[in-house]
């Protein structure tokens, strides 16, 4: 297998999800299921496929159950076995990280001071090259996964940040990142900046960042410097913006559907989605005339 140009990916999940509280008070949004799969194996699966060499997770310690969870339990599988339930023990043993498969490392953001802050605590931890970032609660359903796509995209000759982007109505861009675009050349969109949630009257743009990113490593000296932006928090896209004017910044239109499962609708529409797929939630979904 060719070594991946992107070898590192940060997960981000040190965050207080108040969107889904009081739920999130006791299960972290990442674990929260589309069904019965937790966001984060969503964003761990689409890692792997993409060739990741170095999994950082950004955590908290009152979210143990994440590190609980993305890692092997061989003594639940035993129990599992024992329970007669073998398949589903190797259905948990293909789903978990062991550290054959990939180096896995946590780190602890102790404040949730942003999600430029929570990147920056990676910094220690990475191998060479450019650093892929993946939000779990953006979901991305594609084939190839988003991640991947992005990769084959990426050249840091055209543009050192790669941002994953989408189209989104005017309304709707003071809730998004949102690119300052120059030109366009097939899936690529350039810009010149990201701005932060700007309503419609001032929105440089449609195109709106979601949460997967492929960044030059000199993001890191800037995150370093970077002071708190909206709602006082440590932004990354400042950085991009900030680091973007020497290594360059590119939009990367995705193939695929993107769910914000950081909000109650998206995580419904997701699971609606999901469920439409499997023909085991049909009954259900006729009863509340879904078809
Ligand atoms: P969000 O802003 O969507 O997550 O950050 P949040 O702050 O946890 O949720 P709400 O807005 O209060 O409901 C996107 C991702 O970045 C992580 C989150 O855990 C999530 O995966 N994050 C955010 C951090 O790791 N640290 C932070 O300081 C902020």
């Amino acid at each position: 297998m060719t070594r991946s140009k992107v070898r590192t990916a940060i997960f981000p999940v040190a965050g207080l999800g108040t969107r889904f509280m009081p739920a999130t008070k006791g299960t972290p949004k990442e674990l929260l299921p589309v069904i019965d799969t937790p966001l984060i194996q969503y964003a761990i699966d689409e890692a792997r496929e993409a060739g990741i060499a170095r999994m950082i997770f950004v955590s908290h310690p009152s979210k143990a159950a994440i590190q609980h969870y993305v890692m092997d339990d061989a003594q639940l599988r035993t129990t599992l076995v024992h329970h007669g339930k073998a398949e589903l023990a190797h259905k948990l043993e293909l789903a978990a990280l062991d550290r054959r498969d990939c180096e896995v490392i946590f780190v602890m953001q102790l404040e949730p001071k942003g999600l430029g802050d929570a990147v920056a605590c990676a910094r220690p931890h990475l191998l060479d090259g450019p650093v892929a970032v993946i939000l779990p609660d953006d979901l991305i359903l594609g084939v190839p996964g988003c991640l991947r796509q992005m990769i084959d995209a990426y050249d840091c000759d055209i543009a050192g940040h790669l941002i994953a982007v989408m189209k989104v109505p005017w309304a709707l861009t003071c809730e998004y990142g949102i690119l300052s675009v120059t030109g366009q050349q097939g899936r690529l969109v350039f810009a010149d900046s990201i701005v932060e949630k700007p309503t419609a009257d001032v929105a440089p743009s449609q195109m709106a960042v979601v949460g997967r990113y492929i960044l030059d490593p000199a993001i890191f000296d800037t995150l370093a410097k970077q002071g708190p932006g909206i709602g006082g928090e440590i932004q990354l896209t400042d950085a991009i913006a900030q680091s973007g004017l020497i290594k360059g910044i590119a939009g990367f239109r995705f193939s695929g559907r993107r769910f914000d499962c950081g909000s109650k609708q998206g995580m419904l529409t997701a699971t609606l989605f999901l469920a439409q797929q499997d023909p085991a939630y049909a009954e259900v979904l006729a009863t509340y005339n879904i078809p």
